[in-house]
């Protein structure tokens, strides 16, 4: 029986195989993730060229010192294949992110990407979105406890994250607030009803945007492809 972490580092190992030589790739961000680094970093020793560009400032560290060369977080890339972990997927390959805060980044990298590529566990897998997993939400500061009670009309219990005993602070300097829905029965209506209200800057709904997601289970990895995918 293989634990969490053992699946993770299987489910990075087959993401890995969608990268080419000269590819820029979207380096995505958490504790799955941190395996994909682990393997491109083999891959790179052995004479692979890629450029990243990188979610959060931890994964930046990560590469650099993998040896992965980045691009600058200020250009305009032209991502090849963006690589990264999820919360939550369900059947139709939408999915929640942002349990690590670094959503915005995430979803910035992804939409930019001609290729998305999500690794799970098989734990991350669900029949519908919600419930068990809160919604992360990054919001501006002004103002946010109003905008906190304008999001739980959309039927969710609210709060802020906490972290250190002050409020979570992005790497774009928001907050987040995590919503907590008994279920997420329409994820693109919710997704684009969040995204308009006053406050919000991004969800971590990402609908409609993933190619494949490749599920790591205890008997072997599973990918599921979106149909009409991005060859
Ligand atoms: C980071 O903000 C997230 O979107 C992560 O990609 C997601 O939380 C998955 O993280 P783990 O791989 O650590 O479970």
């Amino acid at each position: 029986m293989k634990d969490q972490d053992a699946l993770k580092k299987m489910a990075a190992d087959a993401a890995v195989e969608y990268v080419k030589d000269g590819q820029v790739v979207g380096l995505g961000t958490g504790s799955t993730f941190k395996h994909v680094v682990a393997k491109l970093a083999e891959r790179v020793k052995a004479g692979l060229r890629i450029t990243g560009v990188p979610t959060s400032l931890e994964t930046a560290r990560l590469a650099r010192e993998a040896g992965i060369p980045l691009l600058a977080e200020d250009g305009e890339w032209a991502v090849d294949v963006a690589l990264d972990g999820a919360d939550q997927v369900d059947p139709q390959l939408n999915l929640i992110k942002g349990g690590g805060g670094a959503l915005l980044k995430e979803k910035i990298v992804a939409s930019a990407a001609a290729k998305f590529v999500v690794i799970v566990d098989e734990t991350k897998r669900v029949p519908v979105l919600g419930g068990s997993f809160p919604l992360p939400v990054e919001v501006v500061r002004f103002g946010w406890g109003t905008v906190m009670k304008k999001l739980e009309t959309f039927g969710c219990r609210a709060a802020p994250r906490m972290k250190d005993g002050g409020l979570f602070v992005t790497e774009a300097g928001h907050l987040i607030l995590d919503l907590s829905f008994p279920k997420i029965a329409d994820p693109g209506r919710l997704e684009a009803d969040l995204e308009k209200t006053p406050g919000v800057v991004c969800t971590g709904l990402f609908v409609g945007r993933t190619d494949v997601v490749i599920v790591a289970t205890q008997q072997g990895i599973v990918t599921l492809n979106r149909p009409g995918a991005r060859p």
